[in-house]
């Protein structure tokens, strides 16, 4: 059988029920993945060095194996905190006031993306198949062709694909995306933005698009477009809410909530996820209804992310005031309805909160797919499930239909939302939970990553 080389900027290995920090759904998609499958999974080790050498460290670790390299602060500077994070991040999250476009982080990242194919062709095998992962990595695989590459290579995008109009917004896009035409198989998490994509290749690359089988061929290239929806780990996750330490997680929220209703959001300190709105929304049903103070307790957990970019620390900034000022504003002595944390857990507590909570709070702006929605699914109680709140701008909306969808910016339709959940019968939960608990149970990250690698296997 051949190997599976997984490419991706963060590696960060999975150390079972001790998992704490915001490592984020591609991490936690792909330790799912390899375990299953085995391989070499291949990356930036998170570490600098003064210059770059490429050497590769290399550690066992659950099923398969890591390779890691170092970049210069430089490199990290304009490839990381620039291009991916200051100029693509935003614009594909539709936030093109937030986009900076700089020559020196679009060279940073072509010479990253240049650096990672020098470390990996030593490491490729006749046979293998070669699985680049998300937006830090478009120009890869052109890069890899460059270098007499001629495996079977794809590539998976974590996070949406804009519109064209914002696309074509971005300096040189028409090279970024014929670069992207030298993977054979290209992955989306929703319908939506893979018609996104395949619009832009008609239109502005005068590409030959089939939208049937979502093959694009533009000159001697073609690739084929796909949706493969991501999901969790649900059999590793259910394992995890059987352990005391889910359980006693559970009992510190429920134990010290005082019979209030516990919300819960469950998010990395991101501007895509609507942080700040949620507390909007609240506010209308604070003010609008009497005593919520002793009915509703919201727990907000929001490790820090990429806390060198200013637009992180400006969201940061905010949501700490807005946060001080409700808790100011509609706390009793004995009261806080707000509890904001600003740290990672291990997953097994986080299975414990959730089950705890009798609303989840899933309310990104723009997100690919959006993973905590389903791990709050996974995590309920059958007999007495909660309810999703969740954003219809979420990947995962196209097949979580029976959440409560809402548009996160409409905050009197999430303060609706939130009345319903506080309102609605056990019949009805119990049949949501049931139709939402399907699609995460038998659409779960094994599956997904089987469906991909079936595909790129061709
Ligand atoms: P993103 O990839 O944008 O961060 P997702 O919702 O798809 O968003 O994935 C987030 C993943 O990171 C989930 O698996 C979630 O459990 C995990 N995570 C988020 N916050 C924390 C935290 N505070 N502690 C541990 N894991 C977290
Ligand atoms: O899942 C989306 C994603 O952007 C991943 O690509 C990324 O690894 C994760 O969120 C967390 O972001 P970062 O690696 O920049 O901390």
């Amino acid at each position: 059988m051949s190997r599976l080389i997984v490419v991706s900027n963060r590696v960060s290995v999975d150390k079972g029920r001790g998992a704490t920090g915001a490592q984020g759904g591609l991490a936690v998609a792909m330790n799912g993945a390899l375990r299953q499958h085995g391989g070499i999974w291949f990356g930036w080790s998170g570490e600098e060095v003064e210059h770059f050498t490429g050497q590769l460290t290399l550690a066992r670790a659950d099923g398969f194996t890591t390779a890691t390299i170092d970049l210069e602060p430089q490199d990290v500077e304009e490839y990381y905190n620039g291009y991916a994070n200051r100029t693509l991040w935003p614009l594909f999250h539709y936030r093109i006031d937030l986009a900076e476009y700089e020559n020196e982080f679009g060279r940073g990242y072509e010479r990253v993306n240049e650096q990672f194919a020098n470390s990996l062709i030593p490491l490729v095998e006749a046979d293998d198949l070669v699985w680049v992962q998300d937006y830090h990595f478009l120009p890869l695989g052109e890069r890899l062709r460059a270098h007499g590459l001629t495996n079977r290579i794809g590539l998976f995008l974590h996070i949406p694909w804009p519109p064209t109009r914002l696309l074509v917004s971005l300096p040189f896009h028409e090279r970024l995306v014929e670069a992207m035409l030298h993977y054979d198989v290209i992955g989306f998490q929703s319908v939506e933005w893979l018609e996104s994509f395949l619009h832009y290749c008609r239109k502005e690359l005068n590409a030959e698009v089939d939208e049937d089988s979502g093959t694009v061929r533009l000159g001697d290239r073609t690739a084929t477009a796909r949706a493969f929806p991501i999901g969790i780990d649900h059999k590793e996750f259910m394992a995890l809410g059987e352990t005391g330490t889910a359980r006693r997680a559970q009992e510190r929220v429920t134990g010290s909530a005082r019979n209030r209703t516990v919300v819960i959001g469950v998010d990395r300190l991101d501007y895509s996820k609507g942080l700040p709105e949620r507390i909007d929304a609240l506010e209308r049903l604070f003010a609008t209804q009497d005593d919520m103070v002793n009915r509703l307790l919201y727990v907000q957990i929001a490790p820090p992310s990429r806390e060198d970019v200013r637009s992180y620390q400006e969201i940061r900034a905010t949501l700490e005031q807005k946060t001080g000022q409700f808790n100011g504003a509609h706390s009793d002595v004995d009261l806080v309805p707000i509890r904001y944390v600003n740290r990672g857990f291990g997953r097994a507590e986080l299975f414990g909160f959730y089950r705890a909570a009798k609303i989840g709070l899933v309310t990104p702006i723009r997100d690919g797919m959006n993973l905590v929605a389903k791990e709050y699914v996974a995590a309920q109680d059958p007999e007495d499930p909660g309810v999703l709140i969740l954003s219809r701008f979420a990947g995962a909306a196209e097949q979580l239909t029976d959440a409560l969808l809402v548009n996160p910016l409409n905050h009197e339709e999430v303060t609706r939302a939130l009345w319903t959940a506080l309102h609605m019968p056990l019949e009805e939960r119990k049949a949501r939970w049931s139709a939402l608990n399907a699609v995460v149970r038998d659409r779960d990250v094994i599956g997904w990553a089987e469906d991909f690698i079936a595909t790129l296997r061709g």
